[in-house]
């Protein structure tokens, strides 16, 4: 039996700055990956389920992946992108306590699958969240929606210090989603594209604790909504 957690949505407000160094939670946690494992995680927003893919859902998966659209925005999705590459990441979904992959399914459309949303540890950090969405389905704010809960997981059931995220320069969708979501642009830097088979230049985003934790208790006073 997974968890199963119910999910308000938290709505972006300008943000109070937070007084603590920036990398604090970086240096403290950042070496100290989750000790629980949640395996049968399934999150629920008000259109999606977000639960671990299964090997029935590849095709799909490798169809809406198939996409230059997709590839070009994602540090290391394959491209083209075909069934056996779905069903590889689909059968690593399984790997380890320390990372979250979950599927986005759609309610309204007998819970389809229409994209991933991930939390993993990378460059230091202990939860770098990454998603995305298939063509078809762009602009329904479906990828703000688990932008926010997998945000509320890693702060709520994984005691997140901070989530950070990072998009390529050139998208402006992502930095929205993020904005949406209450991230701060840290910097830029340079991230690797499996597409382009080299590094490109990317934007880094925080959403720290206590920010998160403000935009919650805005939604819960009324406050912005
Ligand atoms: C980026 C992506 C996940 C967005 O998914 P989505 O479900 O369409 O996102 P949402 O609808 O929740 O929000 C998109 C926001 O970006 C805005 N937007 C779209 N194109 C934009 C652009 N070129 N420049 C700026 N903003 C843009 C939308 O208007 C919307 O903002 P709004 O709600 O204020 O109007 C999706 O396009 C995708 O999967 N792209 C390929 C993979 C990818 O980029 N993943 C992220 C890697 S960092």
């Amino acid at each position: 039996m997974g968890h199963h957690l119910s999910l308000f949505r938290f709505f972006p407000l300008v943000a109070a700055r937070d007084n603590e160094p920036e990398d604090r939670a970086m240096s403290e946690r950042a070496d100290t990956p989750p000790d629980r494992d949640l395996p049968g995680t399934i999150l629920e927003t008000p259109r999606l389920v977000l639960r671990r893919p299964v090997r029935a859902d590849a095709q799909r998966m490798a169809d809406l992946a198939n996409d230059v659209g997709v590839a070009e925005n994602l540090s290391n999705l394959p491209h083209p992108y075909g069934l056996d590459d779905a069903l590889a990441f689909i059968d690593n979904t399984e790997a380890g306590p320390a990372r979250w992959t979950l599927g986005l399914y759609l309610k309204d459309e007998g819970s389809r699958f229409v994209g991933t949303a991930s939390l993993m540890p990378r460059d230091g950090e202990r939860f770098v969240l990454g998603y995305w969405v298939g063509r078809p389905y762009w602009g329904r704010g479906l990828a703000t929606e688990a932008a926010q809960a997998l945000s509320d997981f890693a702060f709520g059931a994984l005691e997140a210090d901070a989530v950070a995220a990072t998009s390529r320069v050139t998208n402006g969708a992502s930095r929205r989603v993020l904005e949406k979501c209450g991230f701060q642009y840290a910097g830029q830097g340079m991230g690797p594209s499996l597409f382009y088979r080299g590094m490109v230049p990317i934007d880094r985003f925080r959403l720290e604790r206590s920010i998160w934790t403000s935009l919650k208790n805005w939604v819960k006073t009324g406050v912005g909504a």
